[in-house]
């Protein structure tokens, strides 16, 4: 995404610091010359900042975040081929719990696109949906809704499964370090909740294979026990899958038994007639088995319900 659009379209009203120094970034010849020498997937924002984070940079200055750059581009550049754009955010938990908690139970999930897994325990978390809460312990999972009763219960889940290209491992501190570093710098309660939510997925590690959502998933998804709902699902995900393989995927998934969820950006799967979003900022749209059901923004804090 060009940093311009990062800066209005993701940034704007979420982080102030990426927000300037995403406008920074998108006039800034001299660091986007360095970018232009990466392949495209390797220029993203989200990644340039994470790897300066990583390596103790400034983000909080443009000044300060440009001359760092310039002088310690080869060891930023070093980071940006290695590393990807695995934010992984269990807050999204309470976009899919609403659906999850009215499917069928007792729930065999199996998440594509899982990072470290941390969506895999959405029976795990507790929610907060205004005034009502489901669940007990931390982390507690925030969300505006509108447009839905919040669910009564939490589901209940038998088998868990991820698979990703690279998957991360919460128990590794350079693992938990990079996704530290990927959280937005006045997200403050993004970092404590990553630490919550790793501490129940180190407790209980989820079955993580290395593999793409294509090519590995009927061998996984024929691993899930019988007697319980299969589900694939995936959040943020897609955006990084070229067109031919979403469309491979989707054919795919639709022909497992069971149900799939999707909370991806509206432009990455063929959706009919879809409403307005409810505001300027990005929304992800939320579908079950292909049906839209409703716009949720990106860290899950807000799920607005199709009338
Ligand atoms: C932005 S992260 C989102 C992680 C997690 N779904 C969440 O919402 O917190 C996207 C993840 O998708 C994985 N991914 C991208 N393309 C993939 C593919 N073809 N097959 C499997 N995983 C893939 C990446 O490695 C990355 O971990």
């Amino acid at each position: 995404m060009a940093y311009a659009e990062f800066a209005a379209r993701e940034a704007r009203g979420v982080s102030r610091a990426y927000e300037r120094l995403s406008f920074a970034v998108a006039g800034d010849r001299e660091l986007l010359d360095r970018l232009a020498t990466l392949p495209p997937g390797k220029r993203q924002p989200n990644l340039l900042f994470g790897a300066v984070r990583l390596l103790g940079g400034p983000v909080d200055d443009p000044a300060a975040f440009h001359a760092y750059a310039v002088a310690n581009w080869p060891a930023i550049e070093a980071q940006l081929r290695v590393r990807a754009t695995q934010t992984n955010e269990a807050g999204r938990c309470a976009a899919l719990l609403p659906v999850l908690a009215a499917l069928p139970q007792p729930l065999a999930l199996l998440e594509v696109g899982a990072s470290a897994g941390l969506c895999l325990y959405p029976d795990r978390y507790a929610y907060r949906y205004g005034e009502h809460t489901v669940g007990a312990g931390e982390p507690v999972l925030a969300c505006v809704a509108t447009g839905m009763a919040p669910p009564a219960r939490l589901p209940e889940v038998v088998w868990r499964a991820g698979l990703d290209l690279n998957p991360l491992d919460v128990t590794d501190p350079a693992d938990v370090a990079w996704l530290e570093a990927l959280i937005w710098p006045e997200h403050t309660h993004r970092r404590a909740r990553l630490r919550a939510a790793a501490a129940v997925a180190a407790a209980e590690p989820p079955l993580l294979v290395r593999g793409d959502l294509v090519d590995d998933l009927p061998a996984l998804a024929a691993r899930a026990p019988a007697g319980a709902t299969l589900v694939v699902f995936h959040t943020s995900v897609l955006y990084q899958v070229p067109a031919p393989r979403r469309e491979a995927f989707a054919e795919l998934v639709q022909a497992l038994p069971g149900h799939w969820i999707a909370n991806e950006a509206p432009d990455v799967l063929p959706y009919e007639a879809l409403p307005q979003p409810p505001g300027e900022a990005l929304y992800n749209l939320l579908a079950l088995d292909g049906t839209p059901l409703a716009w949720t923004r990106s860290h899950g804090q807000q799920v607005s319900w199709f009338g």
